[in-house]
């Protein structure tokens, strides 16, 4: 029976700070703060929809999120510039440990899928453009359900969607409020800590293995079960 495991794709896969660049043209040296508070921003908002039952696509969010950090910024970006950074968000490149991480995984007995907040079309456009879309058996996204991760219902519905069974699937992240919602659903995961700034959430709640970047996954997952094997 295949391994099952899910990759977050935003922050995990794909580095949503890879807008920086066009940014700076437009914003200058304030790029990286705006990257920032427009991420936190659109997570805050997917979080607030899920709780109120007012869901909008992933897509939405990040608009949304824009235009609030353009008033934020006090940055009065007209359309077509606004425009331009949500169609640079549908081609952010891959992190670059990526390619080698899933290539790593076909030597062993896995199913790779990639699990996001993002809405399918979204996500296929992403993974095409950043050339690792043949790595996935198939995309699940959340929009299949109408909410947003943390929601239980989401790791529910990828285990359905993926045939698998909690204690035998992986969600990888590196998102801590993602892995703990996967953990809490009784999936296994990684968290990968892609700096050494990033701060677990303490809330007793841990991941079933740490990883500093994606470089040796398929590696660490196999070791784990082979330690944990009954
Ligand atoms: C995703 C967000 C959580 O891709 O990063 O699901």
């Amino acid at each position: 029976m295949p391994v099952t495991v899910g990759f977050d794709v935003y922050g995990t896969l794909i580095d949503t700070h890879g807008v920086v660049v066009t940014l700076q043209q437009m914003v200058g040296s304030r790029a990286a703060d705006f990257s920032r508070v427009w991420r936190d921003k659109q997570l805050e908002y997917s979080f607030r929809r899920g709780l109120m039952q007012q869901y909008e696509n992933f897509t939405i969010c990040t608009r949304h999120a824009l235009d609030y950090t353009c008033s934020y910024f006090k940055t009065p970006l007209d359309r077509e510039q606004r425009d331009k950074l949500l169609a640079v968000y549908r081609v952010l490149p891959a992190f670059d440990d990526v390619k080698e991480c899933l290539a790593r995984f076909s030597s062993g007995d896995f199913r790779l899928y990639a699990f996001s907040n993002g809405s399918a079309d979204a996500i296929e456009t992403l993974l095409v453009s950043a050339g690792i879309r043949a790595f996935f058996h198939d995309v699940v996204s959340v929009d299949e359900v109408k909410s947003f991760k943390p929601n239980p219902g989401v790791y529910c519905h990828f285990l359905r969607r993926t045939g698998s069974s909690g204690s035998e699937a992986w969600l990888v992240s590196s998102n801590p409020f993602d892995v703990i919602g996967a953990i809490s659903s009784g999936m296994k995961s990684a968290w990968v800590q892609r700096s050494a700034e990033a701060i677990f959430d303490p809330w007793g709640i841990e991941p079933t293995i740490t990883v500093p970047d994606l470089s040796l996954l398929a590696e660490q997952i196999a070791s784990y079960r082979s330690t944990t094997a009954p």
